[in-house]
């Protein structure tokens, strides 16, 4: 069984980068110089995923208009421009490989009711979703990490990254049992817990491999705060004996759901791209800013 289709939810509300969100999803905030939607597709093509499904708001286009094809812009090739042009066809290249639908979720009611709403483009296969928040820097793409271990044990596997004690409490920690190097058994996930009740030091990062038994669950949610989370159906398939893996990702996370970790990412990886770090590093050298 091999996994074909991507499920890209975004149509969340973005609360945490208001008020910008009010009128540019999170997901078109760049990341150097392209959105963050922009590297999560890259990330599916190059772990082999053929079909992307878009979860919007009703009326969102603007996805589908970024990724579809630019013909005027390159016909109205001027030399100067050369270089941006070429960033233009290296994304219609991208836009080659895959094809893009769309669902709407008219209310932003919880991640997990957002991937229930592709589920009618699902038939019986095992699906990626992958949010726009984790962008991982590997070379492995962190989404061809998580195939092979679906590959291997075919239940569903959730990505995990190891963090520091004092950071816990901001994220879904899961309780595990290890298998082997990077791969564990998930016991249960907290949400947010106490640095003191931390199941362990790993946190779920956005990408998941789901099996049609996870929209079984969806569809019969244990509402936390009026919202169906996926966390919350993987926590009840557990609890039903269901197996769930955690793959422990190699790479680097760049976290951008939040404003601090997204100004992070960005000047990590400003200070690493071989076309803007040297002239950056000038910058701050001249302008005395470190
Ligand atoms: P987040 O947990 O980051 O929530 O969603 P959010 O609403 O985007 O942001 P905050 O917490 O209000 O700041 C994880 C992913 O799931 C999508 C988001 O767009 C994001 O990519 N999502 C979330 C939906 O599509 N619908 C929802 O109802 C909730």
């Amino acid at each position: 069984m091999e996994i074909k289709k991507a499920i890209i939810p975004i149509a969340g509300l973005g609360t945490r980068f208001l008020p910008l969100t009010k009128v540019l999803p999170k997901e078109f905030f760049p990341l150097v110089d392209k959105p963050l939607l922009h590297y999560i597709v890259e990330e599916a093509v190059n772990s082999g995923i053929k079909e992307i499904i878009l979860v919007t708001k009703p009326g969102q286009n603007l996805s589908l208009d970024y990724f579809k094809k630019s013909i005027w812009w390159v016909r109205s090739r001027r030399k100067k421009k050369k270089e941006a042009l070429e960033e233009l066809e290296k994304l219609n290249q991208l836009v080659k490989k895959i094809s893009f639908s769309q669902v709407f979720q008219k209310e932003s009611l919880g991640d997990g009711q957002a991937v229930l709403m592709a589920k009618k483009l699902i038939k019986d296969e095992a699906c990626a979703v992958l949010f726009c928040d984790d962008i991982v820097e590997s070379k492995t793409p962190a989404l061809e990490q998580l195939i092979n271990v679906f590959q291997k044990y075919r239940t569903p596997v959730i990505a995990l990254y190891a963090l520091p004690k004092e950071k816990l409490s901001s994220y879904g920690i899961v309780d595990i049992k290890k298998m082997e190097k990077n791969l564990y058994e998930i016991k249960g996930i907290s949400e947010k817990p106490s640095f003191e009740s931390a199941p362990s030091n790993l946190a779920i990062v956005g990408k998941y491999i789901i099996t049609p038994e996870v929209f079984h669950f969806l569809e019969k949610p244990s509402l936390a705060a009026g919202e169906i989370r996926l966390a919350g159906a993987f926590n009840q398939m557990i609890k039903r004996g269901k197996k769930i893996f955690g793959c422990q990702i190699e790479g680097k996370w760049l976290e951008c759901g939040d404003k601090i970790s997204y100004l992070k990412s960005n000047l990590y990886l400003m200070l690493k791209h071989p076309r803007f770090s040297p002239e950056l590093k000038k910058f701050i050298k001249k302008e005395k800013i470190l």
